[in-house]
């Protein structure tokens, strides 16, 4: 599979193969080292082979496996979300800081997707609740259906909402990772995302900025107390001043592993 999956320009084709394999057989990457071919039976071989072709075409590997580890969960996705990223739990570790500086504030996450920030506030601040929004449906039905299985759908309220419309803003926390890409930078992504991910996730206009600005003045003029939106390449300076212009006093500016802005917060202090 490996030699397969080089072939079709996958970026990392051993361990995606591992993981692929590992899940049709259930068992970690790592064991399927040790495993040999001749243990097989002719069902597993064909699950392998299936999984094979659906990576070759690019599919990422978190559709096919069904499911993506964040924080401490692991979410189920499909094409109805985009896929969680690792950057993203950098949205919840410097959002989790302004939350529990408020305790008692609500936690809004606008754009929710699969529901993979909320539900990682909700896991990780027991006794809290948090609303989740999105203007997807289908998404909103993953999230609804992962907040099930992770017994924490008494905590995570969801709503079906352009933005926050709707929600009450007063005092909240705001987390999102909401669409930040331009149109014209749409053909220079990765197969993986440009072919298989919902368009409505990843893209917003032509500066990527056009609906973060519209949550931005939501949150702004509901009066949240903080807000934490994570932000693509170049975009840090531009999402500060519209925070500044939405009446957040001061902001700052986060960087993930790689060293890129990733999350600028923007806090009221009187
Ligand atoms: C980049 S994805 C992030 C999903 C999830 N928050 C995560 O981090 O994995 C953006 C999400 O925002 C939603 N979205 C896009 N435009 C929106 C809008 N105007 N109002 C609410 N949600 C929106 C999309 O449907 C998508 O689920």
């Amino acid at each position: 599979m490996i030699a397969r999956l080089r072939m079709a320009g996958v970026a990392s084709p051993a361990l995606d193969a591992n993981v692929l394999i590992g899940h049709v057989l259930g068992i970690t990457p790592e064991q399927v080292v040790l495993r040999s071919d001749a243990e097989l039976g002719h069902e597993d071989l064909r699950a392998i082979e299936a999984a094979a072709q659906r990576r070759e075409r690019r599919e990422p590997v978190a559709y096919i496996t069904g499911t993506k580890a964040f924080r401490r969960l692991d979410i189920a996705v499909n094409r109805d979300v985009l896929i969680p990223r690792p950057e993203t739990e950098l949205l919840v570790e410097v959002g989790l800081h302004l939350w529990d500086a408020s305790p008692c504030a609500r936690a809004v996450d606008i754009g929710t997707g699969s529901g993979a920030i909320a539900l990682a506030l909700a896991d990780e601040r027991p006794g809290r609740w948090v609303v989740g929004t999105d203007s997807s449906p289908a998404a909103l039905q993953v999230a609804a259906d992962n907040a099930q299985r992770l017994r924490l759908a008494d905590r995570v309220k969801l709503c079906l909402t352009d933005g926050a419309a709707g929600v009450n803003l007063q005092d909240a926390v705001v987390f999102a990772n909401l669409p930040y890409i331009s149109s014209a930078e749409l053909r220079t992504l990765q197969p993986e995302i440009s072919r298989w991910e919902p368009r409505a996730a990843v893209i917003a206009g032509t500066d990527g900025l056009s609906v973060i600005r519209k949550v931005v003045a939501q949150a702004g003029r509901g009066k949240a107390r903080a807000a934490a939106f994570e932000i693509g390449l170049g975009q840090a300076e531009s999402m500060a001043a519209l925070l500044i212009g939405a009446g957040f006093e001061q902001t700052a500016v986060h960087r993930d592993l790689a060293g890129h802005p990733r999350v600028v917060t923007g806090t009221r202090v009187s």
